[in-house]
C-alpha cells in the first residue's frame, strides 16, 4: 500500500512514518524541508519536496497513492489568519482535491483537540462535544474549518484524529517550552496543578493513524486520542523533571489576574500586528487552569486502538535522549 504523509519533516510527522515503513508500507514523506527530507530517506521511505498550498505539487505528489496522512499544518497558538486560513484550510482543500483526483483511496487528517479549548473543566469530553464554532485563536479556528471541508467532500473517505498534548524525543513544542520556562521564570500553576490532563506519546499517536488507515469502519468518523492516563498537571510536570534530574520550579498565580494580562496581550499584539507570540495568550491560560480530558472510547472500540507505550515509559524515553544530548 502506497501511502503520502504531509507534515512528514515535522515532529509527528516522523514518527508515522517510521511505524508505516516497519509495518510494510510504501512511504512517501512530503514537506517543504529539503534538508529534513533527504535525512528521512531510506530503502522504504521516498521524499518529495513540495508545498500543500500550492496545488499542483500536492496533486502531482498523490499520483499512484492508495491513501495520504495529512499532518503538515501551521501549529503554534498565534500568527497571522491569512497564514492559517491559507496553511490549514486552502491546504487541506488542495490535499482533498489531490485525493479526488487521484482516486486516493482513504485520507487521515490529523486534527486537534484545541478545538474543545473553554473555560471550563471538561472531563472525557466526547468526539460529539466538538464545538461548531471556536474562535478563540486562528489556529483552533482552522482546524474547525478544515475538519468541516473533510466532512464536506463526501467523495474521500477520510479519518479525523484529535491527538492531545503529544510529546516524546523530537518535541519541538510542549517540553521544550516547559524546560525554557522552568528555566527563566518557573512554570505558572493555578490551583496547585490539581487539574486533570490528558497527554500522549506521539508513538501512540503514528498507531492510531496506521489503524485509521486499515479499519474499514473508520470512514468518515473522528476519533480522539490520548494515552487514556489522566494526570493531574504538576504529578507529569514532577515525573517529568524528577527524569530529566532538573530541579522544578513553580510559579503560583492568580488566575483573573492572569486572564486580564493575557487579554491585553492579546489585543495589544494584534493591533500592533505583532507576530511573535505574547508570553500568554488566553488558550495557554485555559490550558494550564482547567482540566481536559477526553473519551478516547470510540477509538478503542472501532480502532482498536490501544496505546503501546504510557506516559511513564515516554518520559523515561526522553529524558534519556535528553540527557545524552
Ligand atoms: N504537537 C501537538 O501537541 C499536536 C497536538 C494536536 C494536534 N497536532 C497536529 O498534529 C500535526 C503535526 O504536528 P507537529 O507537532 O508534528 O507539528 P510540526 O512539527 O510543526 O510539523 C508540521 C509540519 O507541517 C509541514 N508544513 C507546514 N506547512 C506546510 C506547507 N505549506 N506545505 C508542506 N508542508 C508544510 C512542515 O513541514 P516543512 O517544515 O518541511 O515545511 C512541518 O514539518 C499538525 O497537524 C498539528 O496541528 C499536534
Amino acid at each position: 500500500m502506497k501511502v503520502l504523509v504531509t507534515g512528514a519533516t515535522g515532529f509527528l510527522g516522523k514518527y508515522i512514518l517510521e511505524e508505516l515503513a516497519t509495518q510494510g508500507y510504501e512511504v512517501t514523506a512530503f514537506g517543504r524541508n529539503v534538508s529534513i527530507g533527504e535525512r528521512l530517506t531510506n530503502d522504504k521511505i521516498r521524499f518529495i519536496q513540495g508545498d500543500f498550498t500550492e496545488p499542483s505539487g500536492i496533486m502531482a505528489a498523490a499520483e499512484g497513492m492508495d491513501a495520504i496522512v495529512h499532518a503538515g499544518a501551521l501549529s503554534t497558538v498565534w500568527g497571522k489568519w491569512s497564514d492559517f486560513y491559507q496553511t490549514n484550510v486552502v491546504g487541506t482543500e488542495n490535499v482533498l482535491a489531490a485525493c479526488e483526483d487521484n482516486q486516493v483511496k482513504r485520507l487521515v487528517f490529523i486534527s486537534s483537540p484545541s478545538i474543545y479549548a473553554a473555560a471550563k473543566d471538561q472531563l472525557q469530553v466526547k468526539e460529539t462535544e466538538a464545538p461548531e464554532k471556536n474562535e478563540l485563536n486562528f489556529y483552533i479556528k482552522s482546524k474547525l474549518l478544515a475538519e468541516e471541508k473533510i466532512r464536506e467532500k463526501a467523495t474521500v473517505d477520510s479519518v479525523i484524529l484529535r491527538p492531545r498534548g503529544l510529546f516524546g524525543v523530537g518535541d519541538t513544542s510542549i517540553i521544550p517550552r516547559l524546560i525554557k520556562v522552568n528555566k527563566k521564570i518557573g512554570i505558572p500553576l493555578f490551583d496547585g496543578g490539581q487539574q486533570l490532563i490528558d497527554v500522549t506519546c506521539v508513538e501512540n499517536v503514528a498507531l492510531a493513524v496506521r489503524l485509521s488507515l486499515e479499519s474499514s469502519r473508520a470512514v468518515g468518523e473522528t476519533y480522539n486520542i490520548t494515552n487514556d492516563e489522566p494526570t493531574p498537571f504538576k504529578e507529569i510536570l514532577d515525573q517529568l523533571h524528577r527524569e530529566l534530574s532538573v530541579p522544578v520550579n513553580y510559579l503560583s498565580l492568580n488566575y483573573s489576574l492572569m486572564y486580564g494580562v493575557a487579554s491585553t496581550l492579546e489585543k495589544l499584539y494584534s493591533l500592533l500586528r505583532i507576530t511573535k507570540e505574547p508570553i500568554f495568550t488566553k488558550y495557554t491560560l485555559y490550558l494550564l487552569k482547567y482540566s481536559q480530558t477526553l473519551s478516547i472510547d470510540k477509538a478503542k472500540n472501532e480502532l482498536n486502538y490501544q496505546p503501546k507505550m504510557t506516559v511513564a515509559e515516554g518520559i523515561k524515553k526522553y529524558a534519556e535522549d535528553y540527557r545524552s544530548n
